[in-house]
């Protein structure tokens, strides 16, 4: 079956072209985003009206760049699947409308995804795994652990209980004058820093192994940045400390998450599992304790359309679809 994934649920409007078979066996014909740093990097952060503004302008040329990629026209579509939240209302609006407006006209099915079931089946775009897996999402907007126990049947068993790990990287970023987004730039500084230079607390949520907290790390950061002494010291070595405090929130919970459900494997994804420190970090932990880490292409990690292609298809090839008349939903839950 040839599926059209569409994402806009934030600020990077997305197409993909998917062949699928069965559920979570699919082939990757062609994968476009449109990405929007440009325009919020004067604002250091994502202005929500300008998103949903600039995904109108985008998202026509987008699909049709990933038809084109794929080699083939709507006419050749069997099913859409579009993301109908979680997200910034305005920016899903224009992804689920242009997919309705497509089903409409072609007749085909079309099935919402929840963007967090897009990353947490994203792992299996170029892999097989089986599950149940564990899933460290970890991204601008999510920092969690989900069981992923069959297609359609997640648990979560550990979350962030104020920042996301993404927003840390992006706030502290930020305080330093890194620019927006701020991950990449801090990962890449990183690695001309010493990471036990700069001491920075680690925070764990007391009676809740499994769970994380962020938002401590960035008010140390900005205490430092405070100081006279913090003024002084080299950025790199900041930055390099700061990551590795959050690696090491990140990891501690993902092994213990991964022991309690006895799982072989652990996926990582969301747009810090671009991070290359974590990647690192968890493969050792993981393989130390006697268990793979899977991590998609980078590409697949950021938010994509791939990933919502695949989460509609095992629906769509099940003969599901949806109403026409269902809405985007902000704070749609799993
Ligand atoms: O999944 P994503 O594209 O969007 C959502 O939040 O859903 O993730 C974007 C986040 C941003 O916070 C960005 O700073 C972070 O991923 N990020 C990174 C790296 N690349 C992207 N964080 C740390 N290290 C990186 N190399
Ligand atoms: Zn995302």
């Amino acid at each position: 079956m040839l599926i059209l994934g569409i994402e806009s649920s934030c600020d990077d409007a997305a197409a993909a072209v998917l062949e699928t078979t069965a559920p979570g066996i699919a082939d990757i014909r062609s994968s476009t985003v449109a990405n929007q740093d440009d325009i919020h990097r004067a604002y250091g952060g994502i202005v929500p009206e300008l998103a949903s503004r600039s995904h109108v302008v985008t998202i026509g040329p987008v699909i049709e760049r990933a038809l084109d990629g794929a080699g083939c026209r709507l006419v050749d579509i069997e099913g859409i699947a579009v993301t109908r939240g979680p997200g910034l209302v305005g920016s899903l609006l224009v992804g689920l409308m242009f997919a309705k407006g497509l089903a409409q006209a072609s007749g085909v099915a079309m099935v919402g995804v929840n963007h967090i079931e897009g990353h947490l089946l994203a792992p299996l775009l170029e892999n097989r795994i089986a599950m149940p897996y564990l899933a460290l999402v970890v991204s601008g907007g999510h920092t969690a652990l989900f069981a992923v126990e069959d297609f359609g049947r997640y648990r979560r068993i550990g979350s962030t209980r104020d920042d996301a790990a993404g927003e840390a990287f992006d706030k502290v970023a930020k305080l330093m004058g890194l620019g927006y987004p701020g991950g990449r730039a801090i990962d890449e500084m990183s690695r001309r820093g010493n990471r036990k230079s700069v001491r920075i607390p680690r925070a764990h949520v007391r009676g809740a192994p499994m769970d994380f907290s962020f938002s401590g790390v960035k008010t140390a950061v900005a205490t430092i940045l405070a100081s006279e002494d913090g003024r002084a010291g080299r950025p790199e070595d900041l930055a390099a400390s700061f990551q590795e405090a959050v690696v090491d929130m990140l990891v501690k919970p993902t092994i213990a998450a991964a022991r309690e459900l006895g799982a072989d494997t652990i996926a990582l994804t969301g747009g810090v599992a671009a991070n290359s420190r974590l990647r690192d970090r968890l493969a050792e932990a993981a393989a130390a304790d006697g268990r793979r880490l899977v991590a998609p292409a980078l590409e697949y990690c950021t938010d994509n359309a791939a990933m919502i292609a695949l989460a509609g298809g095992y629906r769509l090839i099940r003969g599901e679809r949806d109403a026409l008349s269902i809405d985007a939903q902000a704070n749609l839950a799993l």
